[in-house]
């Protein structure tokens, strides 16, 4: 480990929007007075009804509610569109990359983005959508997505998006979960040279759902698709026909604005509700401040637009900020390694965001891939979505950045709507590997895990909390308020239990350790254990199943399954490609276990509990210490596990 620090330079400081102390004098009025300080920068977005209140929130466990600016009235699409046509109707607001380099890509201007979302929220109301009616996105990275998600925030509808690369019983239970009363799709989703079919993974959900839902299909490859009479409609014809205007409805601030599922540590995966107000402030404020966001810039943020990032700092972000955005349709590696690098060339990128999962594989291909192209107009390098290893964050800045580009790690999580811990650019001097201080209006604190004591000392480690709520934070659990309450707010009273671990240095820097319940981190994705192991135990050939995670160096965490058959079925490699297949389809690919080993026998307690402590250092290759194995009820089970063993790096 590194322990060279990097103060941002004396000439970015000097242009950026925040430097060292105003982002001190910033922080400390939004903690010393929140109700002033986001009644100031509530501002920042147009209001319909302007609001009084600002901030009513509690987190007392029974009584958990949480509400901004709430009786204020906006249009959220409004806010990404309209706003801006007088002052940059003809900027760019969206440039489009097609997977193919050689397909042309396009660059849609804020009137254009204007007439193509009203035409979508015309369609989309033909349908019978109205306000409070859900829809649920299943696309792929092309600009209807984001006309989409537009749309239905102009009619006041709540849109819920499935990665695309989720299977179709994933999408059903999502569907069925937020009884949506459209899927919109496309007939296939180019990625990296290959097509997914997404109209024919969605016939094949619809046949799990209410023969109400209507799917409406927009045309992308031309590739051949079925249809149904009286069920599916044909987006590109309707659209031709339909008015590129529409009025925008004028919502409550906490009228909700999109679901989106995630992963827990338990059950089923959780319909996060974010709403419309301090969503749109809390996005926006930290595209333009963590990012130093400055107008004419062009940002780019490599997420899927199924993921929260893709929400926050594709669309809604940017857009109310009146940026050109970036959206990407491919994959950083096709058609070569060199694809990220030649697209910030191409469109002269000067904000970028990715993942440390793509910049460890990048790494792995080299530094010519990136210096064949010319990265001048880098300034902000941003990293989100787990743990960064100070080697790919020495990359990212000496190879990619030239040493020029100050590095965002920002750490935060679909429920929060927006970055909590983050380095502004111009402010926070960076440490490799630390998502450093917090944004605005955040108060972390670190507790002791089992007492659940605030510990005060500067230097301390133990889970995560946050002491209050700011505007970007999610309400509540889609239909199960009492998930969102156990979830978030029963371990530790009185605080938002975020679910890492955290260590915090000597200056007060903070060090996201990683989950501490049963959720894992693949690729920057996060998944279930819960979930992988009922996928696997609906095998007919299954008993049981434990799953847990192990370093991986690309992906960061593998998924690593123990499993136990029926009695009398055999072990064979055949059973293993089968049972790594039906997880693809049950959840998706990228729930498939790196890692499958037979288990005869699982190691439990006496009173059944699986003890995954042990699990967990098995498939670390770490046994030498497993701690106390005497509560166990058949001790043996472990040495046959260490014996065989998957991982032996
Ligand atoms: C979990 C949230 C927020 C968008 C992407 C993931 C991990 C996220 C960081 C970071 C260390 C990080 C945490 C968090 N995580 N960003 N910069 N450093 N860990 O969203 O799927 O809701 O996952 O991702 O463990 O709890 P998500």
């Amino acid at each position: 480990m590194t322990d060279k620090t990097y103060p941002p330079t004396a000439e970015f400081a000097a242009n950026a929007h925040v430097d060292q102390a105003k982002y001190q004098e910033m922080y400390a009025a939004s903690i010393s007075d929140p109700d002033g300080f986001w009644r100031q920068h509530g501002q920042r977005i147009d209001w319909i009804k302007p609001y009084t209140s600002v901030k009513e929130t509690n987190y007392a466990y029974g009584e958990v509610d949480i509400k901004w600016f709430s009786d204020g009235t906006l249009n959220v699409s409004a806010n990404c569109i309209d706003r801006h046509l007088a002052t940059r109707g003809d900027q760019t607001a969206i440039i489009w990359e097609p997977d193919n380099p050689d397909e042309q890509a396009l660059h849609i201007t804020y009137k254009e983005l204007y007439s193509n979302t009203c035409r979508m929220a015309n369609v989309l109301k033909d349908l019978g959508v109205t306000r409070g009616d859900r829809v649920v996105l299943y696309m792929p990275m092309i600009p209807e997505a984001a006309y989409a998600m537009l749309a239905c925030t102009r009619i006041g509808a709540i849109h819920s998006i499935v990665f695309a690369g989720f299977s179709p019983d994933a999408l059903a239970n999502r569907i069925n979960d937020s009884e949506a009363k459209v899927v919109i799709t496309a007939d296939e989703a180019p990625r990296g040279g290959r097509n997914t079919a997404l109209k024919s993974n969605t016939d094949a959900a619809l046949l799990h759902c209410s023969d109400k839902v209507k799917n409406l299909v927009v045309k992308r490859t031309g590739g051949q698709t079925t249809w149904k009479e009286g069920r599916d409609y044909d987006y590109n014809l309707l659209a031709a026909a339909a008015s590129p205007d529409c009025e925008p409805e004028e919502m409550n601030a906490e009228d909700p604005l999109f679901i989106l599922y995630t992963s827990g540590s338990t059950g089923k995966p959780k319909g996060v509700v974010h709403t419309s107000g301090g969503y749109l402030v809390y996005a926006s404020m930290t595209q333009e401040y963590v990012f130093d966001y400055h107008q004419g810039d062009v940002f780019w943020c490599t997420a899927d637009v199924g993921w929260v990032t893709g929400h926050s700092y594709i669309v809604y972000g940017p857009l109310a900020n009146g940026a050109t955005t970036v959206m990407f349709e491919g994959v950083p590696t096709y058609p070569d390694a060199s694809r990220f690098w030649q697209v910030c060339e191409k469109h002269k990128v000067n904000q970028f965001y990715t993942a440390p999962t793509a910049i460890r594989a990048l790494m792995a291909h080299g530094n010519e891939p990136v210096e064949k192209c010319d990265l001048s107009d880098l300034k902000v390098l941003g990293t989100v979505g787990e743990p960064i290893n100070p080697e790919a964050w020495n990359w990212y800045n000496d190879v990619v950045g030239k040493g020029n580009c100050p590095i965002v790690d920002t750490w935060w999580q679909t429920e929060t709507g927006g970055h909590l811990l983050t380095p502004l650019p111009g402010a926070t001097t960076t440490k490799p590997g630390s998502a450093t201080l917090p944004f605005f209006g955040i108060e972390p604190v670190i507790l002791e895990p089992t007492s659940g004591a605030e510990i005060n000392e500067t230097e301390a480690e133990g889970v995560l909390c946050i002491k209050d709520s700011w505007p970007g934070q999610m309400r509540t659990v889609y239909g199960d308020h009492e998930r969102f309450q156990q979830t978030y707010f029963s371990d530790y009273k009185g605080y938002y239990f975020t679910g890492d671990g955290c260590r915090r240095d000597a200056d007060g820097y903070y060090w996201i350790t990683g989950r501490v319940d049963d959720v894992i981190n693949v690729s920057g994705h996060r998944m279930g254990t819960a979930e992988v192991e009922s996928a696997l135990v609906a095998h007919a050939n299954v008993a049981e199943s434990a799953v847990v995670g192990y370093p991986h160096d690309i992906k960061g965490q593998g998924i690593y399954a123990y499993v136990t058959l029926m009695n009398g079925v055999e072990p064979t490699e055949e059973l293993r490609k089968e049972l790594e297949k039906w997880v693809r389809t049950e959840i998706g690919p990228i729930a498939k276990p790196d890692l499958i080993q037979w288990a005869p026998g699982l190691p439990k307690t006496r009173s059944g509990k699986i003890m995954r402590r042990i699990l967990r250092k098995i498939a670390e290759n770490d046994f030498g210490a497993l701690g106390d194995t005497s509560t166990l009820a058949d001790p043996s089970v472990v040495d046959e596990l260490i014996e065989n063993r998957m991982n032996r790096s």
